[in-house]
């Protein structure tokens, strides 16, 4: 998709976006465009009222070259924010997303204002327009391919860039998301990243069963043992900043099925567990859009892909597993695998890859799912000024986050008596989840991100269809961005 700027109304485009607010006065819009009559209809205000997240499709300029304005409503001018006017734009685009035009005009005039206008149009813009319909036989997808802003302002159209390149990444994060798991496994994921290092500025490495276990990763192994697919370590790293020894760590969970393995799912709790790879999803994307932003930071991503099975194989309920960083850990729920795998993935980042702070990002607990639904990202971390940076990042890329209380009793939970600690510490399941991991980060600077909830949408909300939502890609990439000096 591309996108321009232009101070013109009527550029090839048969369509016109037009915002208004509550208050809008149709005589200052048309003074702009220098039209019609027609819409004189809308001062009767009974077609459009311009309330927020209103849409009007007008079929009324078509002696003048555009055949449809869809009008949307913004409310009030004193409420506008970038996540209103997000929420807005993109419902009003994805409902238009599928019709027969490739080239749109937007206007954007003064009143709408906020940072980052234009890489926020940029990227609302590719996510509203996404589809994954592949797998049907009618392949109904948005044919957009032009944007043309138009404005009277001094922006350029450099100013476009990073919405292009986050929405472009968050759409592949959701690709690898729906992608069914028959589809979707470790090695055809570990192929995928291969792939991508072919055209874009990082190196992968994968390690196979074999050298998992000669690594002594007894607790990612377990949980894979049980599947035909075998497991693949996939390592990727990005060197934007060769002279400095600070590594940003990327841990990824990337379990590209879970039925829970022994403890196994109910039918309905493993229909979307093909998406348990979100964290995957997520931390591959970033990579992604750092490398192709050549930030001058480096980045290393772990990824311990696996599937959750059940075989003669299995682990079971009640064995006892020596992670690779020495501790052991009693196994009380096979489902509780994800923080498995995240252990032995973040110590090999800390002592094979030497990276000085680390984030897991993972679909780890249904606590978290009913903490926050799809609506919010709950974190835990043990350094705050590293969290106030994600902060920034996950504003900057349009993602809430929430940072859990810890208490010290919380700590206890993850004891255990016959071994060092156990993988089901107990409620509250996300912040011991959380605390879990924490046994693993060898106090550098961490953060645990759970997206079990904001990664999945079970029915389309705003301008994000049903399925997989990128969550974290966006916020992991502005991170990288926070310890660049290239922006
Ligand atoms: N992948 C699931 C968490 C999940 C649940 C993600 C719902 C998305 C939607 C994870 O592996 C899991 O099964 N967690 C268990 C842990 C429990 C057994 C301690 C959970 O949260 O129920
Ligand atoms: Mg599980
Ligand atoms: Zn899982």
């Amino acid at each position: 998709m591309n996108f321009n700027l232009t101070n013109t109304f009527y550029n090839n485009s048969k369509v016109l976006f037009l915002f208004m607010f509550e208050s809008f006065d149709i005589d200052e819009v048309l003074k702009d465009i220098k039209i019609d009559k027609k819409i004189e209809i809308l001062k009767k205000r009974d077609l459009f009222a311009g309330k927020y997240k209103e849409i009007c499709e007008l079929d009324i300029f078509e002696d003048k070259g555009y055949e449809k304005a869809i009008l949307i409503g913004l409310g009030k001018k004193e409420d506008l924010t970038r996540d209103r006017f997000i929420r807005a734009y993109g419902s009003g685009l994805s409902s238009f997303a599928y019709d027969k035009h490739s080239e749109i005009d937007v206007f954007i005039k003064e009143d709408i204002d906020f940072e980052n206008l234009l890489d926020t149009i940029s990227e609302t813009t590719i996510i509203s327009t996404y589809s994954f319909n592949k797998y049907k036989k009618e392949d109904k997808k948005s044919i957009i391919e032009s944007v043309n802003v138009i404005s009277f302002r001094k922006f350029i159209e450099e100013d476009f860039s990073k919405g292009i390149i986050s929405g472009r990444y968050v759409n592949m994060a959701r690709d690898l998301v729906n992608e069914p798991s028959n589809i979707m496994y470790p090695e055809t994921l570990s192929d995928f990243v291969v792939d991508l290092s072919k055209n874009h500025d990082f190196e992968v490495e994968v390690f196979d069963k074999n050298e998992i276990k000669k690594m002594g990763m007894e607790a990612y192994y377990s949980v894979a043992k049980a599947s035909k697919k075998e497991p693949k370590l996939i390592v990727m790293r990005y060197k934007g900043h060769p002279s400095s020894d600070e590594i940003l760590g990327f841990i990824g969970k990337g379990l590209t099925y879970d039925a829970g393995g022994l403890s196994i799912k109910s039918t309905s709790g493993m229909v979307t567990m093909k998406s348990d790879m979100g964290g995957s999803a997520a931390v591959i994307s970033a990579m992604c859009a750092i490398a192709k932003s050549g930030l001058s930071v480096n980045v290393t991503a772990v990824i311990p892909a696996c599937e959750n099975m059940i075989s003669g194989k299995s682990y079971k309920p009640g064995d006892i597993l020596k992670s690779m960083n020495g501790k052991t850990i009693f196994i009380g729920n096979t489902d509780a695998e994800g923080r498995l795998t995240l252990a032995d993935g973040m110590t090999y980042g800390i002592r094979n890859e030497k990276i000085t702070r680390v984030i897991d990002i993972a679909t780890l607990t249904g606590a978290a799912v009913r903490a926050f639904a799809e609506y919010v990202t709950p974190v835990v971390t043990n350094d705050k000024e590293f969290l106030a940076k994600l902060k920034i990042a996950s504003n900057e890329g349009n993602e809430m986050i929430w940072e859990m209380p810890i208490v010290e009793e919380y700590r206890d939970t993850v004891k255990h008596d016959i071994a060092d600690i156990t993988n089901i510490p107990g409620t509250p399941g996300m912040i011991t989840a959380g605390l879990f991991m924490e046994e693993f980060c060898e106090d550098i600077p961490w953060i645990h991100i759970d997206i079990a909830g904001s990664s999945w949408l079970d029915k389309k909300k705003n301008n994000f269809i049903k399925g997989g939502t990128g969550a974290g890609t966006r916020m992991l990439f502005h991170l990288a961005r926070q310890f660049s000096t290239i922006k």
